[in-house]
């Protein structure tokens, strides 16, 4: 290198930093589309790298489900568009103290805003608090806990600023046709509360829309109705045609509000999406098509039968596949993710939905651990084998190995082996994890079978490679600048 370029290389990192502050800095316009951003994974991919992710991809709105103070951290400026969240725990609380409401608001809210902060506009309140699972637990606390929660937020001068609603699982409502929908009778009265209170901050309601749920569970559902292809399954409803199970959920939910006297109430889909993995329907070609016929229908601006041209707001979930999520509602529960747990794309998915061939960029500077896998020794006795299989499945995320998934026909003894590394990874590969009485091998050749990947695992340590290094290699530029020119 010759002396010209190494006195222009400090100005040159300088222009590069100023240009990424810049970039980073520019105003944003927000989409009708969000994503869910939830970390229930052994490892989460670190903040800093998943808002970069954001970014790239052009994402403009999230949804979490707390307030995580390193996630609202990392969102700190970026203009991004923050849904912050209260879990359900803390409902009741919140309900009877608004000492606790204060509380969680400067905490969790007032202390990341401000200028330079988050950009929060929205808290909800709970998540799937009516939840016909959770019987009448939270039932009575919602409410409250929303009001309080709002009257904090106005003691703060937000009151404008900051909405508060609450997000609804779907069994919320009878299912019927649109024109006949209402509240299951134990919600009516909650619900009329709720609507009003809605109507009078002028807060949108979130409602959680799953096709996929109601394709998997319900064998006489069309399939072709969970999709947006069009008109091969349709329904009609007096006036109305329905082409696509979303539209109707939403007709669902309006009427539903008109009925308990709220017709205006606005409408947001807090959580749609299609897993990839661990059960049939759940693989990454009905995903793509499904999330990128989402992505072009809200994008067209359609609107539904009782709200032509009203554009659908909706947030994707997820954004990451989480591998501690519960497994209450099937194997596919871990696989939502539009991204890898380490934030790489599954599939193509054009985010603007105007029909470009545009592939989503990936995360930069995930720091993985070495390549390094663990599996098992092919001459052990197949149900020793199986029984160490079950223990690593214990702890470990095995939920592609279950029917439908993408490892599920890969046999003995890969299937133990894709559970062994499973659990090495978990374990940040400690050698002792590997042990499983002397039938695990650790090999540096990538044991993945087809479709079926065996993952390695992010790095506890070295979380931020990334900028620790770009500031070492600024600041060694900067030493060398200031040597040069005196
Ligand atoms: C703030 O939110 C966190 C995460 O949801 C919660 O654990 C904490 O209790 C909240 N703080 C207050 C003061 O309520
Ligand atoms: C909810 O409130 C109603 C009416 O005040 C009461 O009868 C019911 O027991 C309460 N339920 C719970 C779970 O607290
Ligand atoms: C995805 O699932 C559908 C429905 O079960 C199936 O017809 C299709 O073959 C699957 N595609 C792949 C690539 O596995
Ligand atoms: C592995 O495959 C064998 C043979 O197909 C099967 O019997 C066993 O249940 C599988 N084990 C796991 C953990 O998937
Ligand atoms: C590996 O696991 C063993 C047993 O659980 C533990 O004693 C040891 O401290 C771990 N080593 C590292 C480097 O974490």
């Amino acid at each position: 290198m010759g002396a010209s370029m190494v006195l222009f290389l400090p100005q040159l990192l300088l222009l590069l930093l100023l240009l990424r502050f810049h970039l980073q800095h520019l105003p944003m316009g927000v989409s009708a589309l969000g994503f869910n951003w939830g970390y229930i994974s052994s490892r989460p991919l670190p903040p800093p790298i998943v808002v970069r992710l954001l970014k790239s991809n052009g994402i403009s709105k999230v949804k979490l489900f707390d307030a995580n103070r390193d996630v609202l951290s990392a969102l700190r400026g970026s203009g991004i568009e923050v849904m912050i969240g209260i879990p359900n725990e803390l409902l009741q609380n919140i309900a009877f103290s608004s000492a606790a409401a204060d509380a969680w608001v400067s905490t969790n809210l007032t202390s990341f805003m401000g200028k330079g902060g988050a950009n929060i506009r929205y808290v909800a309140v709970g998540n799937e608090p009516f939840l016909s699972a959770y019987g009448t637990r939270y039932q009575n606390f919602t409410y409250p806990a929303m009001k309080n929660i709002y009257e904090s937020i106005s003691k703060v001068g937000l009151g404008n600023e900051v909405k508060v609603t609450v997000p609804c699982n779907a069994d919320v409502l009878l299912n019927t046709v649109p024109s006949k929908a209402q509240f299951r009778p134990d919600m009516k009265e909650p619900m009329r509360q709720i609507a009003g209170f809605l109507a009078g901050t002028n807060a949108p309601l979130l409602m959680n829309i799953y096709p996929f749920l109601s394709l998997t569970s319900d064998p006489n559902f069309p399939e072709d109705f969970a999709f947006f292809g069009g008109s091969s399954q349709t329904l009609v409803d007096g006036q109305n045609t329905y082409r696509n199970s979303l539209d109707a959920s939403i007709d669902m939910t309006l009427t539903a509000l008109a009925g308990v006297g709220y017709p205006n109430v606005q409408v947001v889909v807090g959580e749609i999406g299609w897993p990839t993995d661990g059960a049939p329907y759940a693989n990454v070609t009905m995903a793509q098509k499904f999330n990128q016929g989402l992505v072009k229908h809200i994008m067209s601006k359609q609107g539904t039968p009782l709200r032509p041209g009203v554009v659908i707001e909706a947030y994707l979930f997820g954004l990451l596949d989480e591998n501690q999520k519960s497994l209450l509602p099937g194997n596919f529960e871990r696989h939502w993710g539009v991204f890898t747990f380490d934030g790489q794309a599954k599939y193509p998915l054009d985010l603007s939905g105007e029909g470009r061939n545009m592939e989503l960029k990936n995360a930069d500077n995930v720091a993985y651990l070495p390549s390094r896998w663990c599996i098992a020794n092919s001459n052990g006795e197949e149900s020793f084998l199986l029984r160490n299989a079950q223990f690593a499945c214990e702890t470990a995320d095995c939920t592609a190995l279950a029917d439908g998934g993408t490892c599920s026909r890969i046999g003995m003894p890969n299937n133990a082996s894709y559970a062994f590394n499973s659990y090495y990874q978990l374990n940040q590969q400690n050698e002792s994890s590997c042990s499983f009485n002397g039938l695990g091998i650790i090999t540096f050749l990538d044991p993945s079978v087809g479709d079926c990947r065996f993952l390695i695992g992010i790095s506890k340590s070295a979380q931020e490679v990334c900028c620790n290094l770009y500031y070492l290699l600024l600041m060694v530029a900067m030493l060398i600048y200031l040597f040069i020119s005196v």
